[in-house]
Order: structure tokens, then C-alpha cells, then sequence
């Protein structure tokens, strides 16, 4: 990322904060854009702002206690009010792509338990048409080949995700598979055919998820809301 990406992660994670109200359970994304928007509000919490937060993967938790972020543990929560994610790709119908850091099914857990869902982007996240960006499919290791050939049913091409060269293993002991179905035109259909592929834990397609976006581009926000 250059510094102007940075500089509009940095802006849009400082619009998302001040939607954080005192005493809220926080929903806690994963990323570069969501650790400054975490970073940050752990710098409200030097001042009077209490809350809890709900980290989306491991890294996520390890950063928030690092910064003395009080937290609940994602499977006890029965209610997030406000969540706070980043996103590698979204349009402008509230569609997303997410899971670039392999978080995807830890951070839709999140989403789907958030009343309030913010998603916090650099400029050059919106696009017309999902795709171009791979989605990310969670998958169980030992579904591996029934799920690959599943997903090339639907005219996908996966490709096993592998990071500083070893395969990449999730937060849930899962491969990720980086699949490219070309631009989609309609992701809520593929959304609900790879939902029912026995040995997908989670697909970084996110409809229905998402309440506001906040979008950087340069020092200006452009919010989208629901
Ligand atoms: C993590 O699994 C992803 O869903 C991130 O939210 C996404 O990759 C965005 O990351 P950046 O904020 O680093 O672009």
C-alpha cells in the first residue's frame, strides 16, 4: 500500500470510531484498515470511552489485548451493537468481498451478530462488478477435493491459498481456496449455491451484511448507507 492508501485507511478508520457509543460491545475486523480503526479507538479508551470488543480472528484478539482492549470471546456474545470491518472489494448494492487476510468466517460471525455494520475502505475498494478480486472459500481439509469439484460446477477456478511458501492455514485449522469466477453478476445467487457445499465453512461473499461504508479517497469521506 502506498502512503495515500494509508493515509485514506487511516481517514475512513477515524470516521468509523465516531459511531462507537459508551459501553458498546464492538465488533473487532481484521486488516490494515480495521487495526488502525482499532488502534485508534483504544486511544479513545485512554480518555473516558469504555468498551468491550469482539475480535474476528487471532491476530485481531492479539492486537486488541496488546492495547488493553477488554474482550468477550466470539462464541459466548449473543449481541454486537457495532461492528467496524474492512473489505477488499464492495459496490455500491452493499455487496462485498472480504477474506484477503483469511478471516472471512470469524468476521461474518461478527457481522451477522452486529446491529450496526461499518466498513471502512481506501479508495480503491469500490468497484461495479465483484470479481476481479478472487473470493476467498474457507474449506475443511478433508473436503478438499469434493469442494473443488463443486465450486468448478459453478465455473469457478479455486486456487489452494499458500503464504511465505507453505499452504495457508486459517484461525479454524481450514485451507482457503482463491477462486476466480470472473466479474459476478449476481452475487447473492453464487452467495447461496456455495452455501450449500458441504465443506465450506465460509465464502468471502457478503451480502445482506453491511449497514454503512465509510470510503477515503484522498482526506474526503464518502459514506454509503443502507
Ligand atoms: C480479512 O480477512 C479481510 O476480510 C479484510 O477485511 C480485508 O482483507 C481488508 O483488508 P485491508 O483493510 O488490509 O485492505
Amino acid at each position: 500500500a502506498n502512503d495515500n492508501q494509508n493515509l485514506e485507511k487511516l481517514t475512513a478508520a477515524k470516521a468509523a470510531i465516531a459511531f462507537v457509543k459508551h459501553n458498546d460491545v464492538v465488533g473487532l475486523g481484521t486488516g490494515s484498515t480495521a487495526t488502525l480503526a482499532i488502534k485508534e479507538l483504544a486511544k479513545l479508551m485512554e480518555n473516558s470511552l469504555k468498551i468491550t470488543g469482539v475480535p474476528s480472528s487471532e491476530a485481531t484478539k492479539e492486537l486488541a489485548i496488546s492495547l488493553g482492549i477488554p474482550l468477550l470471546e466470539l462464541g459466548k456474545v449473543n449481541a454486537i451493537d457495532i461492528s467496524i470491518d474492512g473489505a477488499d472489494e464492495f459496490t455500491e448494492q452493499f455487496n462485498l468481498i472480504k477474506g484477503g487476510g483469511g478471516a472471512l468466517f470469524r468476521e461474518k460471525i461478527v457481522a451477522s451478530l452486529s446491529k450496526k455494520r461499518i466498513v471502512v475502505t481506501d479508495g480503491s475498494k469500490l468497484v461495479e462488478k465483484l470479481g476481479a478480486f478472487k473470493v476467498p472459500i474457507e474449506v475443511n481439509p478433508n473436503a478438499e477435493n469434493y469442494v473443488i469439484l463443486k465450486i468448478e460446477e459453478l465455473k469457478g477456478k479455486p486456487v489452494k491459498r499458500v503464504k511465505n511458501d507453505e499452504v495457508f492455514i486459517t484461525d479454524n485449522q481450514n485451507y482457503i481456496f482463491d477462486t476466480d469466477f470472473g466479474l459476478i453478476n449476481d452475487p447473492e445467487k453464487l452467495a447461496n449455491e456455495l452455501n450449500q457445499i458441504d465443506g465450506i465453512l465460509a465464502h468471502g461473499i457478503f451480502v445482506n451484511l453491511t449497514d454503512i461504508i465509510l470510503m477515503a479517497k484522498g482526506n474526503q469521506i464518502t459514506s454509503y448507507h443502507k
